[in-house]
């Protein structure tokens, strides 16, 4: 039994096991209401492998809980919001009607001109990050804004020069990262990871994690660490880090990819130097869209010289350095095309081309969903949809579980994620008896399965349904020759549950 505190640990089996249980759940929370706000994708959806959407999804029919998958997998790509079809529809009439006059048509009701597109978007993405409006910017992809705030915040010295990122770093980071280095001409061994002490856990403590900060503080340049991470999902404690880092000097960035949208952030408060993310997991703004990136205020201040009142004379003014593009340069003289570059104040001021209004539509429409909640009362939703699914997972009927949950216990210490390490050799058997049966996660290879009860969406109702096929899948995978039903007793949690 876990040492945290879980509601539902301590209910008895029958009860906490019971579908009525999931219901009414349910039928509890304020919140539910919400999954009608998403398309979720029906069993034939999955299965079809013709293109025959056709008009049954419109913005208003209602989703059909008997034929609805079940869609655990918001950690890769969030659903579509109902209303993203209407709003993308307003961005095409706008683009057919008034061609380049869309940059600047003001329609009463209607979406804002594509020109000042990014300002209601950042009042709203400032409240899912904790941050002012002016610290954040929607802009480019989560890689391409690492590499923008890299090529800012990445100032190494002969003293410092080295980055420390985590050794299950995403891969893209870790290319991003070792790709900086080589750009100013250092080694590779430039490249600090943090390992974690055990082999058999990915678990990092905060002690861990100070310690080797503090091991190369002399020589690091920058820390570049996730909100939570996207192999066992856990949260890493970012103002305790940040506040280490700044006491030694160093500057710290974030990848938000699975945080954003899935816990709340104070990003402002917490100090961060600067931070990326994408919008199309817990964002829900569709493949590949658009991205996000924040840089605290204190860096992302444009000044002149004193008694210089001319703005616009690049020569008298001082902010940080950065690869530049015109979208970046101040608005008012934007159009001017003389040469002279005026950063915006904040975030926007790191802006290169003009965004894709296609994307920025797409992402104000699941914004516009955030907007009927907040993140405190997501958070609390998730907390206890993701306890359930906890709880229910260390409840295996047929003996010891064929699975341990790497993700923290501690729920302070994860999001909506949970992460399942089976025992070898049956993970592909496992994912065809989910897939058979219309359930959608996703999966590490060799042995990991990650599991995402959105709280914007998911139902306590899909968690029992899933784990009802899950445990099912995984008597059907032991049984199978070369199951491992002779691997050994399972635990119920690796060591980062402890
Ligand atoms: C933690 C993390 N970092 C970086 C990326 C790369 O994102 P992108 O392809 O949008 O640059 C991902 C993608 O899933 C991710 O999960």
């Amino acid at each position: 039994m876990s040492k945290f505190n879980n509601q539902y640990t301590r209910i008895e089996d029958a009860e906490l096991c019971s579908k009525q249980f999931a219901k009414r759940e349910d039928e509890k929370d304020a919140l539910s209401k919400l999954r009608s706000e998403f398309i979720i994708p029906t069993k034939g959806d999955l299965k079809n492998k013709k293109f025959d959407f056709k008009q049954k999804h419109g913005t208003t029919s209602q989703n059909n809980s008997h034929d609805e998958s079940i869609y655990l997998c918001g950690n890769s790509l969030g659903l579509q919001p109902r209303r993203t079809k209407e709003y993308v529809n307003r961005y095409l009439d706008t683009w057919a009607s008034k061609g380049v006059l869309g940059h600047f048509t003001e329609y009463e009701g209607g979406l804002p001109p594509w020109l000042h597109i990014d300002e209601a978007i950042k009042e709203q993405t400032a409240k899912i990050v904790g941050a002012l409006p002016s610290e954040v910017v929607i802009m480019e992809t989560l890689t391409a804004n690492l590499h923008l705030l890299m090529s800012s915040f990445y100032r190494p010295t002969k003293d410092r020069w080295k980055i420390m990122i985590e050794g299950k770093a995403f891969p893209s980071d870790h290319y991003a990262v070792l790709s900086q280095i080589a750009n100013h001409n250092f080694d590779p061994s430039a490249l600090i990871t943090i390992e974690p002490p055990s082999s058999t856990s990915p678990y990092l403590s905060n002690e861990h994690i100070l310690s080797v900060i503090s091991q190369h503080a002399a020589t690091t340049a920058l820390v570049l660490l996730p909100g939570i991470q996207f192999y066992s999902g856990q949260f890493f404690d970012i103002e305790l880090i940040t506040r280490h880092c700044h006491a030694l000097g160093i500057i710290v960035g974030w990848d938000l990819a699975h945080a954003v949208g899935n816990v709340p952030l104070k990003l402002h408060d917490w100090n961060a130097d600067f931070a990326a993310w994408c919008n199309y997991k817990y964002m829900n703004g569709g493949p590949g869209v658009i991205g996000g990136a924040f840089v605290h205020e204190r860096h992302g201040k444009v000044e002149r010289a004193a008694g210089d009142s001319n703005m616009n004379n690049d020569t008298q003014l001082t902010y940080r350095p950065r690869l530049s593009g015109w979208w970046g340069s101040d608005k008012s003289s934007r159009f001017r095309m003389d040469n002279n570059f005026v950063p915006i104040t904040g975030a926007s001021g790191f802006q290169l081309s003009n965004p894709s209004a296609l994307d920025m539509t797409s992402v104000m429409a699941s914004l516009d969903v955030f907007s009927l909640t907040t993140m405190d009362a997501l958070r609390e939703r998730s907390l206890r949809l993701t306890g359930y699914l906890e709880a229910r997972l260390l409840r295996y009927e047929g003996g010891e579980a064929p699975y341990t949950i790497i993700t923290p216990s501690n729920p302070a210490e994860r999001g909506a994620q949970i992460s399942v390490l089976l025992k070898p050799g049956l993970l592909d058997h496992v994912l065809h008896h989910l897939e058979e049966n219309d359930v959608v996660v996703d999966e590490r290879k060799p042995d990991v399965l990650r599991i995402a009860p959105a709280p914007l969406y998911n139902t306590f109702l899909d968690v029992h349904r899933f784990i009802v096929i899950f445990h099912e899948a995984c008597r059907k995978a032991l049984a199978k020759p070369g199951g491992a039903g002779e691997h050994g007793k399972g635990v119920p949690h690796g060591t980062a549950a402890t």
